[in-house]
This record gives structure tokens, C-alpha cells and sequence, in this order.
């Protein structure tokens, strides 16, 4: 999604780094570089839910065939109270710490080190593997000159990421650009994708056979690497976008190659970045991957942010009249709340597409979280009501959705359920 060359729009930012990084040299240094690195920061932290997780919810099926978007068309006036608390981001200082610390990092500061192991320690209270020896082990991959070299990409890369996290909702104008044509292989069109399927993982795919109409629409996405296998009937077998939060790349980036490719070398790979380190997962993968391995933009990232909490706060004040805004970050793990992968993959889609329909997202008390594993538990990190709410106002009243652009055109969303 962040693209830089002019020349050639199609050859992404990020795919030009590191250039004194041959491919022999990965093999040799990469590797061990990755066991260490990632059993201090990455084996422990998951700041991003690794998957999707849903549980049961309908919509009337009554309204179902009102019709869609454009019908609505009358201002709406958005409470400013709430604009204004939905647009702060309590998780911001914490970024910004860690990506100076990042870009100031010196190893042979004990404080630093000390630092960089706190940041890195799950953020759920389950810790694997204890403090002490992830400082030990941090510092001591870093005192290799190929691993220095490395790290000063890294460092570059996320300097230039982070400084584009910023609220410009126009973003949204600019998905086309930014995302589909450094993705598209054939061919290179300003036009949107006639029709996606975004296809969450929610266990309400297995009740029914959506798989032939999913793959009917000209582009599928799949979230974190679901599988397909096994599953044909049920969700499809064709993928064009891997949509993955970067808790997946991070797990991957210690498999061969980091391998992350459940369909196909060739599927592109959409991914948005949890936290501020994981840039560095990207910055090694990038070059192994045949496929575009894509960041979103930290712009969308925010503007995902802003809309979900606002959906989110909405809907608390609403069901529970006597509590505040304070008590919603209360009841939200504050500064952790987050949109899921799937919300923001079907921001994309909305951004990219000129129909979107949207599967497997809802849940129902008789099906399982995942159609494809039996995980159970559920964060609060999410707000997954909010989210649907969200989704009905993009097929029944997309006027309702604040902090979108007037100029940006919402193509016709359907929900199935
Ligand atoms: C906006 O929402 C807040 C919080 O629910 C409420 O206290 C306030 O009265 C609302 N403002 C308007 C103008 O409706
Ligand atoms: C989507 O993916 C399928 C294979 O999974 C491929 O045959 C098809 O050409 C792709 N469509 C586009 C527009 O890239
Ligand atoms: C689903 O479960 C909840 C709580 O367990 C219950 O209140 C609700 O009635 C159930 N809904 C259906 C449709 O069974």
C-alpha cells in the first residue's frame, strides 16, 4: 500500500530494501537472525488477535432486501462529543515510545535492552517464556555486523511508516492506487474490482454452501490464513488477497523462507501492522515473497481505528445509558481496543471494489467461533457488535458511517449470513 516510485507504481516502497541483502546471504544469516530475534520479541506478544473470532448474530432477514447503499442519501448529523472521543487513540504514546526506541536503540545500553523486553512481553498476561531470557538473548543476535545492517533497514522502513500515521480520511480515495494496482499481476487499471467476496472465519460458514457463490465474484479475500481444504463447499476454493495482521507474518517469519503462502506462492499477501516491531518481520519476508507482500497504509489503519470506536462507544452509551466514556475504555482493555483483521478487510474491499459481499462474519450460539478451529475464548481487544453494526449501515445506510470522505463513492455492500 505504500508505494514511491512514480515511474513505476507497480514496484512497491518497501520491495526496495535492503539491496545489500543477497539472496545467499539470507539463507546464511537470516535464519539464525530469526530465531533469536523472534524468540525475544515476537514468540510472546499478540497485541492483534491472531484470527478472526466470531460468535452468533442475525440481522432480520425482513430488511434484508430493502436494497442497498445510495438509496439513502439525507445528511446526517454525527454527535461531536463522540466524533471527538473516537478520534483519540489512548494506544498512541506507547507507539510512539516504541518506535523511538526502535530508531534510538543502542545495544549496548542495559536500559535499552530493558526496554525492548518490556515491550515485547504479551500484552495478555500469558507469558511464555520469562523476561530474563528474552534480555539475554535480544542483545546478543544484535552484536553481528550483517545483524546491524539489518536492523538500520528496519529501522529506516519504520521510521517511514510510522511518520504516515496520521488521520487523512481521503485515504479512502486513494485505495485503488495504493493497493490494487501494486497487487494486480495482469493488469493495471484505475477501475475497481467489478465484485469481491471478503470471506471472514466465522463458524456460521459451515450452516451453509456459500463456497460456488463466493467464487463467483472476480476477486476473494481470505483473513489470516484460514484454510480452504476440506472446505470447498462451504467457503470456496479460489483466494486473490491473503488479508493477514502482521501476529501472522510474525509467525510465519520463523518457517523457512517465511513461508506464509496457504494459497499459493502467488497470492498476494495485504497485511496491516500490529505493533511497531513487527515491521522488522516485514522488512526480512519482503524478500523471499514472489508474490507483493503489501503493508496497508498507516492513514487507513486510522481511519479504521476512529470508525470502529465510534461504532464501538455508540453502541455502549446507547445500551448502557448511566455509564461514560471513561467506562468504556474501562470495559474495552483501553488502550489494547482494536478493529479486527476482518473489519479492515472489508474496508479494503469497500475501497477497491465496485460490490462487495461480505461471508462468514456473525456468529450464532450453535456455531463455533472459526469454521476451521475449535478456538474458543473471545477478547474483549474487539468489539465484534460494534463491527456488525457497522457492516449493516454499509448495506442499508452507509450514510450513518462518520469520518468517511463526502467524495468517496461506498459501492453496494451485502452481508450474508
Ligand atoms: C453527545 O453524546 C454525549 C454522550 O452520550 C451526550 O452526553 C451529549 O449530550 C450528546 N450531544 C448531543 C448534542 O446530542
Ligand atoms: C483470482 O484467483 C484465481 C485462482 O485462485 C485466478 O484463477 C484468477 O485469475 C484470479 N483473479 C484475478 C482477477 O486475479
Ligand atoms: C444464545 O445464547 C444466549 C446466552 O447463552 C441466550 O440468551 C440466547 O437466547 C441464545 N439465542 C438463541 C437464538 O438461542
Amino acid at each position: 500500500m505504500i508505494t514511491i516510485s512514480r515511474s513505476d507504481p507497480r514496484r512497491l516502497f518497501w520491495g526496495l530494501l535492503a539491496s545489500s541483502f543477497t539472496a545467499s546471504t539470507m539463507k546464511r544469516s537470516v535464519r539464525p537472525l530469526f530465531s533469536a530475534l523472534f524468540f525475544g520479541f515476537l514468540a510472546a506478544t499478540l497485541i492483534c488477535r491472531v484470527a478472526i473470532r466470531r460468535r452468533s448474530f442475525s440481522f432480520s432477514s425482513a430488511i434484508a432486501e430493502l436494497g442497498n447503499s445510495g438509496l439513502m442519501t439525507e445528511e446526517l448529523v454525527f454527535n461531536e462529543t463522540l466524533l471527538e472521543f473516537a478520534a483519540i487513540d489512548p494506544g498512541e504514546p506507547k507507539f510512539k515510545q516504541e518506535v523511538d526506541l526502535i530508531s534510538d536503540y543502542d545495544n549496548t545500553r542495559r536500559s535499552h535492552r530493558r526496554y525492548f523486553s518490556s515491550m515485547s512481553r504479551p500484552i495478555d498476561g500469558r507469558r511464555r517464556g520469562n523476561r530474563n531470557d528474552i534480555t539475554s538473548n535480544f542483545p546478543v543476535t544484535l552484536r553481528s555486523p550483517q545483524v546491524y545492517r539489518y536492523w538500520s533497514e528496519f529501522r529506516r522502513n519504520l521510521q517511514l511508516w510510522a511518520r504516515r500515521k496520521a488521520y487523512e480520511p481521503d485515504i479512502m480515495l486513494d485505495l485503488v492506487r495504493l493497493v490494487k494496482i501494486p497487487i494486480d499481476s495482469h493488469s493495471i487499471s484505475s477501475k475497481r474490482y467489478s465484485s469481491c467476496a471478503v470471506v471472514g472465519n466465522s463458524g456460521t460458514l459451515l450452516n451453509r454452501q456459500y463456497g460456488d457463490l463466493i467464487d463467483k465474484h472476480e476477486i476473494v479475500i481470505r483473513m489470516n490464513n484460514a484454510k480452504t481444504q476440506r472446505f470447498e463447499k462451504k467457503v470456496g476454493s479460489k483466494t486473490n488477497i491473503s488479508f493477514i495482521n502482521s501476529n501472522i507474518l510474525n509467525q510465519c517469519a520463523r518457517k523457512e523462507s517465511c513461508n506464509c503462502h496457504p494459497y499459493g506462492e502467488t497470492v498476494p499477501i495485504v497485511m496491516y501492522i500490529c505493533q511497531p516491531i513487527h515491521v522488522l518481520d516485514y522488512t526480512v519476508c519482503k524478500r523471499s515473497h514472489r508474490a507483493p507482500l503489501v503493508i496497508t497504509d498507516p492513514r487507513f489503519d486510522v481511519l479504521c481505528a476512529r470508525i470502529v470506536k465510534y461504532y464501538s462507544v455508540k453502541r455502549f452509551l446507547e445500551e448502557k445509558t448511566a455509564k461514560g466514556f471513561k467506562d468504556w475504555s474501562k470495559d474495552h482493555e483501553g488502550s489494547l481496543f482494536h478493529y479486527s483483521s476482518g473489519m479492515q478487510a472489508v474496508m479494503l474491499a469497500v475501497g477497491v471494489c465496485e460490490k462487495v459481499s461480505v461471508f462468514g462474519f456473525g456468529k450464532m450460539n450453535s456455531s463455533k467461533h472459526h469454521y476451521h478451529t475449535n478456538q474458543k475464548a473471545e477478547l474483549k481487544l474487539h468489539d465484534y457488535e460494534a463491527e456488525y453494526k457497522l457492516y449493516r449501515d454499509l448495506e442499508y445506510n452507509p450514510r450513518a458511517i462518520p469520518f468517511l470522505p463526502k467524495a468517496f463513492k461506498i459501492p453496494l455492500v451485502k452481508v450474508y449470513h
